[in-house]
């Protein structure tokens, strides 16, 4: 396989996942996770979105959350945004990078934020506007790119097609994302194929979700077309409230478990994040989908079995 000798992951799990979490997680619980996040040498972390209060209440606490984390030299602080108003609540609260959503498919883009694809454009050119006078960097996030819940197929034309009016506004980062987990590894090789050398200089990022156990080869898909941004979760946790079926983004700790042992580098400490990954089970009281966590990194060991060890004995005399 051909892979980057480096990845860049972005830590979406108290966005993406308290999102959808069905009880609020207390503020200064976020805040601890967004804190063990960045001590276990996360480069970049999606802290929480500045969306409406009302439509998603568990991260109502955007402002405080971002006013009371403890920031971290070297760590990137983003949040998501759907619209102006958004950027402009992000940039006050002094985000690093703001993220942008909107979907590939009409109709997700309208259940998630109520405007057809066309408006949201339009609402994307404003967030610039905010995030240029800020001078903080937008990286735009496509929603839906792989796949809709509601209308099946979304085709390479209608995503490229998105990402064209992105990039004409002047987007320099895109992100694609797999929002049901409907895409396959060879669709995400094809897409990037596809976009890569109609865009040049874009700075791609691939998020996924492990619905259907895809995200990991999805991922390796991208690596291979030379994606070097990654998005992942915490434990596995994540969900969007508005498409059916969605469930957890990739594990974080998996796959960087998966990444180290295949040479390619993080900069993030696995036992670390483990063991956060731990604490985020406690504080949402439930068991994660994350398997590292579970079985243990492949260097661990287990004793031999008394009956074994004669026989070894036995056997080299
Ligand atoms: N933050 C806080 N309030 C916002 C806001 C934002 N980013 N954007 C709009 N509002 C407020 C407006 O000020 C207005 O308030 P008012 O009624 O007191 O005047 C009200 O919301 C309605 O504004 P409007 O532009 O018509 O928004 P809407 O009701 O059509 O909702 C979104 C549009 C985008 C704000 C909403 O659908 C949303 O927050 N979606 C986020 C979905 C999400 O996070 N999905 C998961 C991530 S993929
Ligand atoms: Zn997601």
């Amino acid at each position: 396989m051909k892979l980057p000798a480096r990845i860049t992951i972005c830590e979406v799990g108290t966005r993406d996942g308290f999102q959808i979490e069905p009880d609020f997680i207390p503020t200064e619980q976020k805040i601890e996770v967004v804190n063990l996040l960045s001590d276990a040498g996360i480069p970049e972390i999606e802290v929480t979105s500045f969306v409406h209060p009302k439509v998603v209440p568990q991260l109502r606490d955007a402002e405080e959350v971002m006013a009371r984390i403890t920031r971290r030299p070297g760590t990137r602080y983003a949040a998501l945004v759907p619209n102006d108003k958004g950027a402009v609540r992000a940039v006050d609260a002094g985000v690093d990078v703001i993220h942008t959503v909107l979907s590939a498919s009409e109709s997700h883009n309208l259940a998630n934020v109520n405007m057809t694809i066309a408006e949201s454009i339009e609402r994307m050119r404003a967030v610039m506007q905010v995030a240029e006078r800020a001078r903080t960097p937008v990286a735009c996030g496509v929603s839906t790119s792989f796949g809709c819940p509601f209308e099946g197929d979304v085709p390479l034309p209608q995503l490229e097609s998105v990402v064209r009016r992105l990039v004409d506004m002047g987007a320099r980062a895109i992100g694609l994302a797999d929002t049901t987990g409907m895409a396959n590894p060879r669709q995400v090789g094809r897409a990037f194929e596809h976009l890569m050398p109609k865009f040049p200089g874009i700075e791609w990022t691939l998020h996924t979700h492990d619905t259907r156990a895809m995200a990991i080869p999805n991922i390796l898909a991208g690596m291979e077309c030379g994606v070097t941004h990654i998005d992942a979760s915490i434990g596995g946790l994540g969900g969007c409230p508005f498409a059916p079926g969605a469930s957890g983004n990739v594990c974080s700790e998996d796959l960087v478990h998966c990444l180290d042992a295949m040479g390619v580098e993080t900069g993030i400490d696995l036992d670390r994040l483990i063991a956060v990954s731990r604490r985020v089970q406690e504080i949402v009281g439930r068991t994660l989908p994350g398997q590292i966590v579970k079985a243990g990194k492949s260097t661990r060991r287990y004793p031999v079995p008394d009956t074994v060890a004669a026989r070894i004995t036995t056997a080299r005399a």
